[in-house]
């Protein structure tokens, strides 16, 4: 978790960076990547359908596990993947991560709280306003994009209250387990300044 002391400004609005006992944000480990592609795994047709997920570009669980352990051994500046685990009273309660990380400039965000019932409690939003940060300043980002499916309201809503911006809907296939569908492009453009 970042210092209280930590803030962004993003197009003139100041965000205070968030403290909340109830949730911590951390680097996930080693031990994490099991419990992300289990996940995925354990999702329904229609839960994948609803964040536009095709099954079948899905890895298989150990060479995905195997991928993403691999990739946390390299340097951050060559990282394809980087997660943040999300904690409700020390209990891993979902993820977020970036990928099509270009150090230094830019990276696509995912959120994913991994139980139906702990959503829409307003755990999303404070969790994602604890870990934006944490990607913009490890990575260096200037723009940080999250492209979910047009018609998934929770990402759709959420990202807005954590000061992204709605740039347009397109057709895409999103990412490397996406279908083609429409999303919309938000866009958080931070200036990180250390107090
Ligand atoms: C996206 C996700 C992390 C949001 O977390 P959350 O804890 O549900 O979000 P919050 O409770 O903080 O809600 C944020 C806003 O979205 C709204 N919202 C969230 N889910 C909603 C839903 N299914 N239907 C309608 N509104 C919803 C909330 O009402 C709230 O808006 P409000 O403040 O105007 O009332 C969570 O819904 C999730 O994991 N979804 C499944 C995975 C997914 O679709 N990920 C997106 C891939 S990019």
């Amino acid at each position: 978790m970042l210092a209280s002391t930590t803030f962004l400004r993003l197009r003139g609005t100041r965000y205070i960076h968030s403290m909340d006992d109830a949730v911590r944000v951390r680097p996930m480990t080693r031990d994490d990547a099991p419990k992300v592609v289990s996940y995925f795994r354990g999702l329904s047709r229609a839960a994948l359908d609803d964040m536009g997920v095709d099954p079948a570009k899905l890895p298989r669980k150990r060479a995905w596990i195997e991928l993403i352990q691999r990739d946390m051994n390299a340097p951050d500046a060559e990282r394809e993947f980087f997660y943040l685990g999300w904690e409700a009273q020390g209990t891993l309660i979902g993820h977020t991560n970036i990928n099509q990380i270009r150090f230094g400039k830019s990276a696509f965000m995912h959120l994913h709280l991994w139980e139906p019932s702990r959503r829409t409690q307003g755990l999303g939003t404070e969790l994602v306003r604890q870990s934006v940060p944490i990607f913009v300043e490890r990575f260096g980002l200037r723009l940080l994009i999250c492209e979910p499916k047009a018609d998934n309201p929770g990402p759709n809503r959420l990202l807005p209250k954590v000061g992204f911006k709605l740039v347009r809907s397109y057709r895409t296939s999103p990412g490397w387990i996406g279908y083609e569908q429409i999303v919309n492009r938000w866009e958080f453009l931070p200036e990180s300044i250390p107090v």
